[in-house]
């Protein structure tokens, strides 16, 4: 029987090998003619920045660029880019890069619009004014955020991650050009490709899942689990694009059903030792999926977990919590940490203290 559910397409996408050509026309057809370009400073370095700037400004649209943001974009970060924002009258935004860069460029159109800081906007639907229209265009293939209506920004003080959500911080507009993926350094993709493959896994299952969160997981799958080792070793055109789609119907799983205990148990490794985390993720995911044993799984593969460690070990990804510098000792308090992930809520097996503890203790 399929339950009730609620969907709504925010995002117009625009898919294809050179489809970054078509950026100017995007833009102005939406009605952007002032736009902040929030790229970050590997872009520059790729020659993206300058090809987005000349395609926008032969379109007519006037561009202020932003790069003065880090690999986790925080709240202070976002300040910076706020106060670059406020007198340019903007009437959009642009994220051009990684997923720093979008979710940076989400989270200066919160506080240019809507005042405050980020804090205020943690979780969902905060933002009382709406927000400007945002083009997103990834260069990775992981984080899924080109699909969703979240930003994940950490606090400057705490360090803690924080999911701020609006309908409005949907991208009116995504561009997916394989041609942008192909050359992502490997390091970068064994551990964003890693992470998406995550997201169709965690999605798959959640206690929040519908029917068609379920048909973008399993595709999201199909995608992933066929060019994540072949993108490893021989990156091209059409395997960057299965990333790059299955990348994408694995956030919009995400938009529909969020994830699990995987990214409840990581969370905490990223924020207490600084795990990237893709990494911190192929510590926990084997183990969680095993945990978990959820039927649907075995549709995906007959032995997923083993799978997903083969996957993991290709990509040279740690195997336990040792090597991302775990200590023992800390195991109780990182389980302490980990129960108050909002995310562990939707976990198909009921997660908390004790289950995080007993997780932790098998990926040690
Ligand atoms: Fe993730």
């Amino acid at each position: 029987m399929i339950t009730s559910f609620r969907y709504h397409a925010r995002t117009a996408v625009e898919f294809g090998p050179g489809a970054l050509d078509r950026l100017g026309l995007l833009a102005w057809e939406r009605g952007l003619r002032r736009v902040l370009l929030v790229s970050d400073h590997g872009m520059i370095g790729a020659g993206f920045v300058v090809r987005a700037v000349k395609l926008l400004e032969d379109a007519g649209v006037t561009v202020t660029p932003f790069h003065d943001f880090g690999e986790n974009p925080d709240t202070a970060m976002v300040e910076k880019g706020r106060v670059i924002a406020a007198p340019l009258a903007l009437d959009g935004l642009i994220g051009l890069g990684g997923g720093s860069s979008l979710d940076c460029a989400k989270s200066i159109n919160f506080v240019l619009t809507n005042g405050g800081t980020m804090k205020d906007y943690w979780g969902y639907d905060h933002a009382a004014k709406p927000l400007l229209p945002m083009i997103g265009v990834p260069t990775t293939t992981g984080t899924g955020t080109e699909a969703q209506s979240y930003a994940l920004i950490s606090d400057a003080e705490t360090h803690v991650k924080m999911a701020c959500g609006a309908p409005g911080a949907a991208f009116a507009a995504v561009i997916l050009d394989p041609e942008l993926v192909v050359s992502q350094p490997r390091a970068v993709f064994a551990q964003t490709g890693y992470d998406a493959i995550s997201h169709a896994v965690e999605s798959m299952v959640t206690s929040k899942r519908n029917t068609w969160s379920e048909a973008m997981a399993r595709e999201a799958w199909r995608l992933l689990a066929d060019s994540y080792e072949r993108m490893l070793t021989r990156p091209d055109i059409e395997t960057g694009a299965a990333m790059q789609m299955g990348s994408y119907f694995a956030g919009a799983a995400i938009e529909a059903s969020m994830l699990g205990a995987t990214h409840a148990c990581a969370n905490p490794l990223t924020a207490r030792y600084g795990t990237v985390h893709g990494r911190a993720i192929a510590v926990m995911l084997p183990h969680v999926v095993r945990w978990n044993a959820q039927p649907l799984h075995a549709e995906l593969h007959p032995s997923l977990a083993a799978r997903l460690r083969e996957m993991a070990d290709a990509a040279g990804l740690p195997a336990n919590l040792r090597a991302v510098g775990a200590r023992e000792e800390d195991i109780s308090e990182l389980a302490a940490a980990a129960a108050k992930q909002w995310t562990g809520r939707f976990n198909p097996r009921p997660f908390d203290e004790a289950a995080a503890r007993e997780l932790y203790q098998c990926a040690w």
